[in-house]
């Protein structure tokens, strides 16, 4: 029988194991295991607990699960205040701020340390002997609020520091930047919108709204990230440089943003500045400009802090992206969800290097916060989002001409009708024929995540569906060459490359279908964890909603609208009609049958950046097929797929002689 001594010694290894792969995860990205295994490591953990509480630690990786709500949050005051920066907004400034430091340090030699300056909210966290003892906001910066809490939900936020202690001593704190991927801002706000929520307007009020919030567990949903960027010990810098202290961060398991240099003049910030600029928007993370910091810690001392902002940094503020311009007309465009979204025309107007005639007024609520007429002068902004979005009214320049604009009480595409359910933001087009959301869906069906049918664009669909030749997508699979042929513009030879599309299309994974098929809820990720379940169409179909909850990463709203989308009579003769027509409904016949010999019990190593695939298809991939993803290049690793901007990886893999794959490469093993 299990003592209370042998549970003890299994929840600290499994606890070892779980911080091992929340690094690998969460500050490396270069994950070991699934997602789903790492919840398993986790439940099991939690069981243990649960058996002998009195193991639980605040360290522990269980604590991170949110759900207490707190009452309020308790003020604290900082040891040392949170200061701002002083801005420059052009080089003449930044040369003036680079003046006053040389000033300053009387003819030392003085080196910056340049970083990116996340857009999002900052932090502070304590450490006492190791472990996360406190978060706090940044308050007015003199005062702030406890949310330790929530700052542990923060998986990249490590509960215990790694790093020697002995280099800092044992009370610490880590300064950082709180903030939202992108990516999850966009689901965040989507997901606000359909329950009715007004949506955030930029992603730092995204991340302070949701560190705020009291209850942890939607803090947990929300997916907050940080990158860590100042280190104290007391109220001192324990290393003489800022980039030291940089680098024992990253060891102490902390993200650290990887984009810094260390310059040893003002023009070579000033290079740092102009090339993050043109970057800046390939991040999953929306930054406001570039902090400058003078990287000797002793200077720092002596150079001290006005009331407002330490001496010894500065930002460097891009250029808002913001442009004024006149609408010239209020559409709606109807989604494949049958969702209306109001679209500004434009008149034309250059922005951050592109041209703009449009921009999303997202819903009716919206159109009545800004207070939008058709003939207003607006300013719009191109921020994290593909389109840029309407800022507000300019009202000063209105001449008493502009119109209102109402959302149509009919469907502008098919004349059907209308819903806008009590308490939701979305009006939906509810006709079950309506050509738009058709259109909709046939494009998602194809693109590219889905099943991949190149060649089958806006256009061609619109003329497919208008000719009546296209009720759902198992049409698709019975379109003949003279058909094709018979639409305007289009070549023997187009049509005959576009069915051999269609006809290569019906061999993607069953994660592909999944998603292709547009169940709401369903993404990428979660159709990959759906296939990968349920292995075939046929299993996921009859699966109950209280099966579907079972899965540690599907919850409830996912669950019920699968079941949903699978009661309905119309998708299940679809996905008759897909599989008649030879579409793999399937995931054994793809991994095991055909290049099980390939993949399985292979290891893998991804580095840098594959243009065609994210880092998680690519592992579901690999995965579903049998092979392994790991994290570092050593003997035992079989392929390297190295991508753009591919590092030491590279290097290693290349001296111990491990086999490199490029992209192309990559794409013709998985046939
Ligand atoms: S250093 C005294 N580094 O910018 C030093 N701040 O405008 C102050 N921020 O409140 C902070 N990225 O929230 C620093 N790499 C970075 C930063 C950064 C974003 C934020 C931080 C601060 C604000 C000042």
């Amino acid at each position: 029988m299990a003592t209370a001594e042998s549970i003890g010694k299994e929840i600290e290894k499994l606890r070892e194991q779980i911080r091992r792969h929340e690094e690998l995860y969460y500050v490396r990205d270069e994950p070991e295991i699934s997602d789903q295994e790492y919840d398993k490591l986790l439940e099991k953990l939690k069981k243990l607990e649960e058996e002998q509480p009195q193991f639980i630690t605040p360290d522990s990786p269980t604590q991170r699960v949110g759900g207490r709500p707190a009452e309020g949050f308790p003020e604290v005051v900082h040891r040392r205040p949170m200061l701002s920066l002083d801005n420059s907004y052009n080089i003449e400034e930044l040369l003036a701020f680079d003046q006053r430091c040389q000033r300053l340090a009387e003819g030392r030699a003085l080196e910056y340390v340049a970083e990116l300056k996340i857009d999002g909210i900052s932090i502070s966290l304590h450490y006492s002997d190791q472990i996360l003892a406190r978060g706090v906001t940044r308050g007015d910066g003199r005062i702030g609020e406890e949310v330790t809490q929530n700052a542990r939900t923060i998986r990249s936020v490590p509960l215990r520091l790694r790093a020697k202690r002995d280099l800092v001593g044992r009370e610490v704190e880590v300064r950082g930047e709180v903030f939202i991927p992108r990516s999850v801002f966009e689901k965040t706000n989507a997901e606000r919108e359909e329950q009715g929520e007004a949506r955030f307007a930029n992603p730092r009020n995204a991340a302070a709204g949701t560190l705020r919030q009291l209850d942890s567990g939607v803090v947990a949903s929300r997916k907050l990230d940080l990158f860590a960027y100042d280190l104290l010990a007391g109220e001192r810098k324990p290393f003489a440089t800022h980039w030291e202290a940089l680098n024992w961060l990253e060891q102490a398991g902390f993200r650290v943003n990887p984009y810094r240099e260390l310059c040893s003049s003002i023009e070579k910030v000033i290079e740092f500045c102009n090339q993050m600029e043109t970057q800046r928007d390939g991040f999953d993370y929306e930054i406001d400009g570039v902090v400058v910091k003078v990287n000797s810690t002793r200077l720092q001392d002596e150079f001290g802090a006005t009331q407002k902002a330490p001496r010894w940094a500065g930002a460097y503020k891009y250029p808002a992206r913001q442009a004024t311009t006149k609408v010239l007309a209020i559409t709606v465009q109807i989604g494949r969800t049958g969702a209306l979204t109001p679209v500004a025309n434009l008149q034309p107007v250059l922005l951050a290097g592109t041209t703009v005639s449009r921009a999303t007024l997202h819903n009716a609520d919206e159109i009545k916060r800004l207070g939008v007429r058709i003939g207003d002068w607006v300013l719009i902004e191109k921020g994290g989002e593909v389109i840029p979005k309407v800022l507000k009214v300019i009202e000063s320049k209105r001449r008493g001409d502009e119109k209102r604009f109402r959302m149509p009480k009919k469907c502008p595409v098919c004349g059907g009708e209308i819903s806008r359910l009590e308490g939701e933001v979305v009006a939906r087009c509810v006709a079950a024929d309506c050509a738009a959301q058709l259109m909709g869906r046939l494009l998602h069906f194809a693109s590219r995540r889905a099943m991949r049918i190149e060649g089958l664009g806006e256009v061609l669909v619109d003329q497919m569906v208008e000719n009546k030749m296209l009720r759902d997508a198992g049409d698709l699979y019975k379109l003949t060459l003279e058909e094709i042929v018979s639409l305007e513009r289009m070549a023997k030879k187009s049509a005959e490359n576009l069915l051999a599309q269609i006809e290569a299309s019906k061999s993607r994974d069953l994660s592909n279908l999944v998603y292709a098929l547009g169940i709401r809820h369903v993404g990428y990720r979660t159709a990959a964890i759906l296939a990968r379940h349920f292995g075939s169409l046929e299993t996921l179909a009859e699966a109950s909603e209280a099966a579907l909850d079972d899965i540690p990463e599907i919850g409830l709203t996912v669950a019920q609208s699968v079941r949903r989308w699978f009661d309905d009579a119309g998708n299940v003769d679809l996905c008759r009609r897909l599989q008649i027509a030879g579409v793999r409904t399937k995931i054994e016949q793809t991994a095991r049958a055909t290049i099980d010999e390939r993949f399985a019990g292979k290891q893998f190593v991804l580095t840098g950046m594959l243009p065609g695939y994210s880092r998680d298809e690519a592992r579901v991939l690999i995965e579903s097929r049998g092979g392994r993803v790991t994290s570092s290049v050593s003997k035992k690793t079989d392929y390297v797929i190295a991508g753009d901007e591919a590092g030491s990886k590279l290097d290693k893999a290349t001296t111990l002689g491990v086999t490199v794959l490029d992209e192309a490469a990559f794409k013709g093993m998985l046939g």
